[in-house]
């Protein structure tokens, strides 16, 4: 989403500067900088930050222990898993790949003190052997990857909240204001 304002805002200074070389690096900075993101809204989901009342659900689900190492699979602006992080778990770690939203994320994390680890990179090609939650807000054909791609590879007893999209052939254990725990069996 903050890809489609840089756009903008370079678009406008492209016109106004009005120099071709300055025009054709700019758009393959921009090529660089914005293709993460995109892929990220099209391929996991577009940035929404979760609200008061689902992440009232998600902690009342998810019963955070201090043994519990959690993952934010698309951190957005990383304010659900430093309020997480605050839960006294062992280990609080979100995944971003929009560039701007992971530097928002940083500076968040940074103005906060927060403990928590934001980790720029796709979540769909990382190892989560020792994860035991995993949170997700996916879009729901995404969710269905998340099914075939991660899921059968979660250790046992791992558990997933997840915001709003739900899983096809499994089933949720519990499930409060569209947020829905599953349970690794
Ligand atoms: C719906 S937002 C959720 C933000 C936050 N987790 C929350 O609950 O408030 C989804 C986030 O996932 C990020 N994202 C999508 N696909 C991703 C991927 N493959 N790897 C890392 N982040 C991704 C998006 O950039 C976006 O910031």
């Amino acid at each position: 989403m903050l890809e489609v304002f840089v756009l903008l805002a370079v678009i406008a200074l492209m016109f106004h500067i009005g120099s071709f070389l300055f025009s054709i690096l700019a758009l393959v900075a921009l090529v660089f900088f914005i293709f993460p993101g995109v892929y990220a809204m099209l391929f996991g989901a577009p940035l929404t930050i979760t609200s008061k009342r689902r992440f009232s659900a998600m902690l009342e689900l998810g019963k955070f222990k201090k043994s519990d190492v959690v993952y934010d699979l698309g951190c957005g602006d990383g304010r659900v898993i430093h309020k997480i992080s605050k839960e006294g778990v062992k280990k609080a770690i979100g995944y971003e790949l929009s560039i701007p939203t992971f530097l928002v994320a940083i500076v968040r994390k940074w103005v906060v003190r927060g403990e928590e680890e934001i980790r720029f990179g796709n979540f769909w090609n990382q190892d989560y052997e020792k994860a035991t939650v995993l949170i997700c807000f996916l879009l729901p054909d995404s969710m269905k990857q998340f099914e075939k791609k991660i899921w059968p590879k979660l250790p046992k007893g791992a558990r997933v909240l997840s915001n709003d999209a739900q899983m096809k052939n499994v089933k949720p254990e519990k499930e409060l204001h569209k947020v829905y725990l599953y349970l690794k069996k």
